[in-house]
């Protein structure tokens, strides 16, 4: 459930019409509702309830300042995997002892930047990165918290492109390895074994992986105690899926993934920390872009929007099924036609949808993509110097521009013309 519905015939988020915003933004831009994701949050600290938990919402499905400061406010932890991300949570107000670093290649400078900032934990995924972290560690004169991402080979059931717990993926150690890790990592300095971290993929639409990867980590948590490690906290990583479309099996709700971890984990008595990101700002926010022309061929009618993969990548590159709505409320048995959805970017793959049934629409006409909160914003480019596109946040009848459209001369500038391309062809 979202707080984008219509309402006298207009689209609004919570309670502004999205015709409104656009008037005053100019499209494309994204639209995140505050009343969704503080829903989508509390749906996740809710199912965990009964455990000690921690919520560390996964910055990088996305990481407006204005967005995160609405889960900090609401107590959320942030999950973070570079540098930029770890310093975003920290501008955001997150406390460090709620920041977890995760991230399969963390860098000596990204390592250093959160030791010297304080977090709560390391995830680390292999034995170099044991190494690495101990070193820095121990120059400093700290001891730093650390689990060890276990990759528990496990078929996540998900796209290939984001799926990371099998054998084959890059991500994690080996779980049939890790006894051995573990017992390596205690000897090493500057470091403080405190539990076992695990991650399997993203947009997890049935529990029964989860139950395969987590009766692994429970398993193993027995083990690694029996060989003397501490294991305190288990972090359980994100995935946890959405429904995007309106045939799609809903995916499992949050209090049945919540029960799961309970039957598994309660006996335990470890503190258990969970990495979503899609699951809370997913549903969050819709993308509003116009219509620039309709043209047909022999083939096609093509609706041409002012939006384009650079601005949102998921349909190009996951094949990812958005749902398009007008942002005026069709009438009913308005005409309707079939379209192939396209961006003006110079590439057959900036298509957002084919054969998509909508009613008619002409230029000038606004229409929404729902569930672009996750994975939208974030992963944009400026391809075809198309600067970012402008993301907006509503809160009750409120509604605040929280990252302004560039001009295209700000884009232009942060160029450099070396010196030896400034003087003229005659010198
Ligand atoms: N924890 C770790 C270590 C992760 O790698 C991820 C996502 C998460 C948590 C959050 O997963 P979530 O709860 O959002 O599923 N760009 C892709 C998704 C990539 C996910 C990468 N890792 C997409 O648009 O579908």
């Amino acid at each position: 459930m979202d707080h984008f519905n219509y309402l006298n015939g207009q689209l609004y988020a919570e309670e502004v019409a999205v015709s409104e915003i656009a008037d005053a933004v100019g499209t494309p831009f994204y639209l995140y509702s505050t009343a969704t994701l503080l829903r989508h949050y509390g749906l996740v600290t809710t199912a965990l309830d009964g455990l000690d938990h921690l919520v560390c919402y996964a910055v990088k499905a996305a990481s407006n300042q204005a967005i995160l400061r609405t889960l900090v406010n609401a107590g959320a932890g942030m999950d973070v995997v570079s540098a930029g991300e770890y310093l975003r949570a920290q501008a955001a107000g997150v406390a460090s002892q709620k920041i977890v670093f995760s991230g399969v290649g963390k860098t000596a400078a990204e390592i250093a930047t959160a030791l010297d900032g304080g977090l709560r934990q390391f995830n680390v995924e292999s034995e170099p990165e044991l190494e690495l972290i101990s070193t820095i560690a121990a120059s400093k004169g700290l001891t730093v918290p650390i689990t060890i991402r276990v990759n528990p080979d496990v078929d996540a059931k998900t796209h290939a492109k984001i799926s990371t717990g099998k054998a084959e993926n890059k991500f994690g150690v080996p779980i049939s390895q890790s006894r051995e890790v573990y017992a390596r990592a205690a000897k090493m300095p500057g470091l403080k074994i405190v539990g076992v971290d695990v991650h399997i993929g993203s947009q997890l639409t049935d529990l029964a992986p989860f139950e395969k990867a987590y009766r692994k980590v429970s398993e193993l948590t027995g083990v690694l105690r029996s060989d003397g490690h501490e294991i305190t906290r288990l972090d359980l990583g994100g995935g946890l899926g959405i429904p995007y479309a309106p045939s799609d099996e809903a995916p499992p709700h949050p209090s049945e993934y919540g029960k799961l971890i309970k039957d598994i984990f309660k006996r335990l008595n470890c503190e258990i920390q969970v990495e979503p990101g899609r699951l809370i700002v997913g549903n969050a926010a819709i993308l509003v872009a116009s219509v620039i022309s309709c043209k047909s061929t022999d083939a096609k009618n093509f609706l041409v929007l002012d939006a384009a993969m650079n601005d949102f990548l998921r349909p190009a590159m996951y094949n990812a099924w958005h749902e398009i709505i007008p942002i005026q409320q069709p009438e009913e048995h308005a005409e309707e036609i079939r379209y192939d959805v396209v961006g003006p970017v110079c590439e057959t793959s900036d298509s957002f949808a084919c054969d998509r049934v909508l009613p008619s629409l002409c230029s000038g006409d606004l229409v929404a993509f729902r569930s672009t909160g996750a994975y939208g914003a974030v992963m944009a480019s400026e391809y075809n110097s198309r600067p970012l596109i402008p993301e907006v946040l509503v809160n009750g009848k409120n509604y605040a521009v929280v990252r302004p459209r560039p001009s295209i001369e700000d884009m232009i500038d942060r160029d450099i013309i070396p010196q030896w391309l400034c003087s003229s062809s005659s010198d």
